[in-house]
């Protein structure tokens, strides 16, 4: 038996608690990790503020790394000593999509269950009660034990803050632009939401090529650390003036508007900008998630004349065994400069404050540490 120190949901809308929590051992097929970091993401604050229902108690975070501690029967024992990022969507590997290649897709994860594959936790309260795990990973955990699927090596050199990033934030990001929406070379693209997931479209629109990168949000800052990622032009959006946005877009673009927007908010009014600011044979990548219950929409006719597309990205089609150590490569020969991300270093107890400056649209990436 081993303990973790917790980050804890238990009520939407509710400040997480700080728990020192039991651990159990990893069953046949899991691995026990030591975090070394994990990542405050937009995706934890949805479950922390309500918008996506979820069953508590429950460990946050999706977005980390760590160092293998212990494995369980059947995971090759040299796993152990080795730092690995975690993937928030461990491949159940048998369902249609998975056998398709589309991993990022599963029907069959544990993640679904916030749980191992047994559907059981090995985190319990000190009264003996379950606690389970976001996305089965619970990052937001000195330590945790997640399914082996879970868990992906990377290369030598890997800061721990760069791999956490590559496990949400940097694949989402730039796997929406290079994989999703395939963009080729000397196309033009706007990314609207500059968080640590609009940010990695940016850097993604770089990898690719695009001859412009055009970036949109309301903070001023969030701009500037767009242009050191490469961002070419820039639009500060007026949460009052939606049409100022798109008239913005299309004139930085040139040729109509963009070849491709992606959307990295999630709000339904920057989701309508996203697809008006295209121009015809154009396409929306939609990245951010909204609240559950939430429509979006367009102008129907125009759409369709203009053969305009929208497609939605779920973690930048990634199949983290694979992508993970190439976003990690592409980082340690300075092709992603990952790390440029990071605006603030915390401790666990400071979580509600970190979740504070994301609501308010402060924050880059912040990223907690983890002391051992
Ligand atoms: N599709 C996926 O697989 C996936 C994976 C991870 C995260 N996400 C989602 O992506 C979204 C972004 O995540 P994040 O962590 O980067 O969030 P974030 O809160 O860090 O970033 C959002 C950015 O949007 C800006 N913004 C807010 N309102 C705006 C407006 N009206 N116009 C222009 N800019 C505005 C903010 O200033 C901020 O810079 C979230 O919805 C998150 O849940 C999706
Ligand atoms: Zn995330
Ligand atoms: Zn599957």
């Amino acid at each position: 038996m081993f303990e973790s120190r917790a980050a804890v949901f238990t009520d939407a809308g509710h400040p997480v608690s700080i728990e020192t929590l039991a651990l159990d051992v990893p069953q046949p097929g899991e691995v026990l990790v030591r975090m070394t970091s994990s990542g405050v993401c937009h995706s934890d604050l949805h479950v922390r503020d309500g918008h996506w229902e979820r069953p508590g108690p429950i460990v946050l975070g999706h977005e980390g790394a760590g160092i293998v501690e212990a494995v369980g029967e059947g995971i090759n024992p040299e796993l152990i000593g080795r730092p690995v990022a975690l993937t928030w969507y461990a491949p159940c590997l048998t369902c249609r999509n998975c056998q398709l290649g589309r991993q990022w897709i599963c029907t069959g994860s544990p993640a679904l269950g916030h749980a191992m594959t047994d559907g059981t936790t090995r985190l319990t309260r000190p009264d003996g009660s379950p606690v389970l795990s976001y996305l089965s990973i619970g990052t937001m955990a000195s330590r945790q034990v997640v399914p082996a699927a879970a868990v992906v090596p990377l290369p030598d050199g890997v800061p721990p803050e760069v791999a956490a990033l590559i496990g949400c934030g940097v694949s989402t990001g730039v796997g929406a632009v290079i994989k999703t929406a395939a963009v080729p070379a000397g196309a033009t693209v706007a990314v609207i939401g500059l968080g640590g997931v609009g940010l990695s479209c940016v850097m993604g629109a770089k990898i690719a090529g695009a001859s412009r990168i055009i970036v949109v949000d309301v903070n001023r800052q969030k701009i500037e650390l767009a242009g050191e990622l490469g961002a070419t032009h820039w639009v500060h959006a007026a949460k009052d003036d939606p049409k100022g946005v798109v008239d913005g877009i299309r004139a930085a673009a040139g040729n109509g508007g963009p070849d491709f927007v992606f959307e990295a908010i999630g709000l339904p009014e920057t989701i309508s900008q996203a697809v008006a600011a295209l121009p015809p044979g154009g396409t929306a990548c939609l990245v951010g998630l909204t609240r559950y219950g939430q429509s979006a929409s367009f102008e129907a006719f125009p759409f369709v004349d203009g053969g305009r597309r929208i497609i939605g990205s779920n973690y930048g089609s990634a199949v983290a065994a694979v992508d993970f150590p190439r976003y990690a490569e592409m980082y340690l020969q300075g092709r992603l400069p990952i790390e440029k991300l990071i605006d603030r270093r915390l401790d666990l107890a400071e979580l509600e404050d970190a979740f504070d400056r994301l609501r308010a649209g402060q924050a880059a990436r912040q990223m907690v540490v983890f002391e051992d």
